[in-house]
């Protein structure tokens, strides 16, 4: 089946979608974006990214391209015309096409795109059954990461170090040593009583959905939560460490900056976490 991109009402041939050169987005950065899961062909925990589309847009004053009722429709059509029965759907609203000045054009129409692939669920379970390698490195970004906004040049370059490294995340850090989260994920640890413990929500990270969603299911499971900050000498000295995000779900941390986390295979409450977080998407079980 071939690829189909959703650009401001259209489907379009993928390898043929385009937007126009002055596009706010591609000139300033200027817009945001939610990344979905799709597993068993429905979009996973809808109502929580349009919540958070819907904040992240007031912020910075981006009208909605489409009503909020009518984008959950479009974003399940722009999965079924790609075929995705497992895998992401990418959604991009800029504020529009204009003339490039810096500030707000009088008119502009945001601009809406979505694309779907696939992904094979087992590339996430691989992360579960082996874990994954983190590196740290400063944190260089804004003071309003709660956005998610399409700016993401620091999460690039530590990305990039990351997988130079051969590790899968990068973990930023504050100049006093605390975790602010990984380049496109939230950064937990577990401590000796086997509470799980991630930065409290605020400006300084991106409110994950996944995050939300472990929050709910591990207190459910009587698992303490605990939000608050952690430096990275804690969390090397952490019985486990695991990251929530929406392509890799619940993977454990077996290795911070070549230290082994615990005893340096996925530990027993971020499988634990790794499993509830599957169910709760719908992923049938030993998938
Ligand atoms: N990244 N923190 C950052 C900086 C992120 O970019 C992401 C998500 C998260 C986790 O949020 P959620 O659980 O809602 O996916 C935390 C997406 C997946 C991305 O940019 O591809």
């Amino acid at each position: 089946m071939s690829r189909v991109a959703y650009v401001d009402g259209r489907y379009l041939r993928h390898d043929k979608a385009s937007i126009h050169i002055e596009d706010r987005g591609y000139q300033f950065a200027d817009g945001v974006y939610e990344v979905l899961a799709v597993v068993g062909g429905a979009l996973v925990d809808v109502a929580d990214h349009l919540k958070r589309l819907d904040r992240s847009l007031a912020a910075l004053a981006i009208a909605w391209p489409v009503s909020e009722r009518v984008l959950p429709l479009l974003m399940r059509e722009v999965v079924r015309r790609n075929g995705v029965t497992e895998g992401m759907l990418y959604l991009q609203i800029s504020r529009g096409v204009a003339r490039r000045e810096h500030a707000f054009p009088a008119r502009a129409a945001p601009t809406l795109v979505m694309t779907a692939r696939a992904v094979p669920p087992a590339r996430r379970a691989a992360l579960v059954a082996t874990g994954v390698k983190v590196v740290s490195l400063p944190d260089i970004r804004w003071s309003r990461c709660d956005i998610k906004s399409v700016a993401l040049l620091p999460n690039v370059l530590a990305k990039q170090k990351a997988k130079e490294a051969g590790a899968y995340e990068a973990w930023m850090l504050e100049p006093n040593g605390t975790v602010t989260e990984g380049a496109s994920s939230n950064a937990w640890i577990v401590d000796a009583q086997g509470s799980v413990i991630t930065r409290p929500l605020g400006n300084d990270i991106l409110g994950g959905v996944t995050r939300l969603r472990v929050v709910d299911l591990a207190r459910e499971a009587q698992i303490k939560v605990i939000e608050r900050p952690f430096t990275i000498a804690e969390a090397k000295a952490a019985r486990e460490a695991f990251v929530t995000s929406t392509t890799a779900f619940v993977a454990p941390v077996v290795e911070i900056d070549g230290v082994a986390i615990g005893d340096g295979r996925p530990g027993a409450v971020a499988r634990k976490l790794a499993a509830l977080y599957e169910r709760h998407a719908g992923v049938p079980l030993g998938a």
